[in-house]
């Protein structure tokens, strides 16, 4: 069935874990694409719900909870209030978003739960888990990390290797550790409820890999055929934690559910939220209806870390449950770098969306435009700073902003801001608009295959259509001799700029509502643009305003300053974490000899830069030592100074200047060197211990 075909659509974007603020590269995954559609659905006059919402269990918040010193609860409500406010600036436009928290959503996992249960569809299995004993809790996935038996990425999660995306249970790992303690984890046993993925693997093989092929995308079907090929194993469903919706059965008291059961489940219950809220049926948009043709369409974006929880375990689930539709596509985009490098929060390297906010206001659709042309759809992509600035001025200022300006600016000039009528038609007027008519079309077709880049790429087509054929007709000229033929041209010129007011809706809808403002036009459906008559001889425009400004060098400038003061905290957080050295047994300790020595003559050995030549008086001798400190101090700067000496370290030769013995240092995080001298005059040669 195509997507046009449907009359309902229930389109959700990825639950975003409430534990962080959302970056670019969340955006480009799984909100922009979404909302492109979602509004380009909208302008056509589907009936579309969006859902959207937090993600507020699992270790992701409890880890966080513990890195800030707070509660999980503290948490999910400081992120939560955060990430919606961020979404709604950005105009991403949810239909619902809402919370996993919240009881609605907590009795509709358990309804899930215990649907399956009662169907007999879990196996319920004793098995060893991994504990730590020093914190005496079981470790969640996310607590355990080691290698990924797959590819060999040494800090792979329990539950999934971030590098090559495979589902993984901790067991699997190489050389687990626990994240709290830092210790390899003890495995004991304990009794859980799991989804026997292996079970339905033939109806997986059937509804995906026969159902999706060359429906699909091809990153997100070739995941999912490389996992069913490699053969699907139970899922347990259940946790021992503390943070999460409680299973609800007596004999698993104390167990929580799988946060990737309960968070999908997050979907329908927001939708039954949003039913609640606005006096509707949220049934319709989830559930088989009496006659196939009137399901609705459903459809995940998400990013392609969850491709496997979108595309296997949750239809699973939903199989096993029975009343539910099954996804119809899972548009799962490729992940975002930025400036050479992963996105990371934990490195803080990342463009933050609510900074952008702030310190970019009124510039939403500057980034959504930005992102949307790069957007990671068949592979990874990359956000610069410099192709944003290329982005705002080359394409939205010079070619879209400057056409709309052009036409309302000359119509002003020479028309009083009313759209004239127009005369005969030449072959280039008729071109002109044969093309525009096409435009609509090829968008949308291209939104509706999920090829939002190759979609935005021909709104813009659309507006050097424009450029160009008022460049090819020069009104400015025309007008000196014929009003008439002006007039032909500028009418022409308001149409395009009219149907760019539509087409441009679903990617910059910020800059469409100005677009409207200025042309005096109200909003308009889909099927209306690329008409050649969506405004009629005399129609007043309002005042011509810029709709896009330059970015100047600085803007850009002062952004990647900004990621190097990251790239600087992360190289000193790095340094500061140089783990402790193995334990040396008391006998070996004493075996350096450490004195205090005065140093008395300094030299920096030539042609190096690091080197300084020592003469110090130990107490014992005079003797030589080269030290690589000589970036840090000027040599006279050192005659006088006492330092600690280890006496005892066997001489060597440093440039062929024998070195008698070692200063001791100490190094700052950012590789400054400090003496470690006695606080007060000590005699040389007084033994340091
Ligand atoms: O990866 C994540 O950020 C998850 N919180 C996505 C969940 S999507 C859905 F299942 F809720
Ligand atoms: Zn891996």
């Amino acid at each position: 069935m195509s997507i046009s075909s449907f009359k309902r659509f229930t389109i959700t974007s990825a639950l975003p874990y409430a534990n962080g603020p959302l970056h670019i590269g969340h955006i480009a995954g799984a909100y922009l694409p979404a909302d492109i559609f979602v509004r380009y659905l909208r302008m056509n006059g589907k009936d579309v719900l969006y859902i959207g919402g937090s993600d507020e269990h699992g270790a992701a918040i409890t880890i966080q909870a513990k890195k800030e010193g707070t509660t999980p609860q503290a948490i999910i409500d400081k992120y939560h209030a955060l990430n919606k406010e961020t979404f709604r600036r950005f105009g991403i436009s949810f239909d619902m978003y809402h919370r996993t928290s919240e009881p609605i959503h907590h009795e509709l996992s358990q309804e899930f739960f215990l649907r399956l249960y009662e169907k007999g569809e879990f196996t319920e299995l004793e098995s060893e888990q991994y504990y730590d004993e020093e914190f005496g809790q079981f470790l969640a996935d996310r607590y355990v990390t080691g290698t990924c038996p797959n590819c060999g990425y040494e800090s792979a999660y329990g539950d999934q290797c971030e590098k090559c995306g495979t589902s993984l249970n901790p067991t699997d790992l190489i050389n687990p550790k626990s994240t709290l303690s830092g210790k390899t984890p003890l495995l004991k046993r304990t009794k859980h409820w799991y989804l026997p993925l292996d079970k339905y693997q033939p109806w997986l093989e059937k509804w995906l890999l026969e159902g999706k092929k060359d429906k699909w995308k091809s990153n997100v079907y070739g995941q999912c055929s490389s996992w069913l090929k490699s053969g699907l194993q139970p899922r347990a469903m259940t946790r021992d934690l503390d943070w999460g919706v409680d299973v609800p059965l007596k004999e698993a008291a104390g167990k929580k559910l799988y946060v990737w059961l309960d968070a999908p489940i997050g979907y329908i219950s927001s939708s039954k939220q949003w039913a609640l809220d606005n006096g509707k049926d949220w049934e319709p948009y989830w559930k088989k209806q009496e006659n196939p043709e009137d399901n609705s369409c459903l459809i995940h974006f998400i990013g392609k870390d969850n491709i496997v929880f979108h595309c296997i375990t949750f239809p699973a689930i939903l199989h096993a449950h029975g009343d539910y539709i099954l996804p119809e596509h899972v548009p799962a985009n490729e992940f975002l770098n930025l400036e050479g490098d992963k996105l990371s929060t934990s490195r803080n390297w990342a463009v933050w969306l609510n900074e952008y906010l702030d310190e970019f206001p009124g510039k939403e659709d500057e980034l959504r435009y930005a992102l949307a042309s790069i957007l990671p759809e068949t592979k990874d992509s990359e956000f610069t700073w410099k192709d944003y600035q290329a982005r705002n001025n080359s394409e939205l200022l010079a070619i879209f902003g400057n056409f709309v300006n052009r036409v309302i600016v000359l119509t002003h000039k020479y028309f009083e801001g009313n759209v004239p009528a127009t005369g005969k038609l030449e072959a280039i007027d008729r071109e002109t608009l044969t093309e525009l008519a096409g435009f609509p079309s090829r968008i949308g077709s291209a939104i509706e295959q999920f090829r939002f880049r190759e979609a935005l790429a021909e709104f813009m087509n659309l507006a050097r259509l424009g450029n160009k054929y008022l460049a090819d007709t020069e009104p400015w000229k025309l007008a000196k001799s014929d009003m008439e033929r002006t007039g032909t041209v500028l009418n022409i010129g308001a149409q395009i700029a009219a149907s760019l007011s539509i087409v441009s809706e679903p990617f910059l809808p910020f800059t469409a509502v100005r677009l409207r403002d200025m042309l005096r036009i109200p909003a308009k459906n889909w099927a209306e643009a690329g008409r050649a008559d969506l405004l009629s001889a005399g129609h007043l425009f309002g005042q011509p305003e810029l709709l896009f400004q330059k970015i100047e060098d600085s803007v850009v400038e002062a952004q990647l300053q900004k990621l190097q003061n990251s790239r600087k905290q992360n190289d000193l957080a790095r340094q500061a974490v140089t783990p402790s050295k193995s334990p040396v047994s008391y006998e070996d300790f004493i075996k350096m000899d450490i004195r205090v020595g005065t140093i008395l003559e300094a030299e920096k050995v030539a042609k190096t830069k690091k080197l300084m030549k020592l003469k110090i008086d130990t107490g014992m001798d005079r003797r030589t030592v080269v030290s690589g400190i000589a970036e840090f101090f000027q040599p006279q700067e050192l005659v006088g100074k006492q330092v600690s000496i280890l006496v005892n370290l066997a001489p060597r030769k440093i440039r062929g200047i024998e070195s008698q013995g070692m200063i001791l240092m100490a190094e700052e995080k950012d590789g400054t060197l400090r003496f470690i001298g006695p606080h007060q005059q000590t005699a040389n040669g007084s033994i340091v211990s």
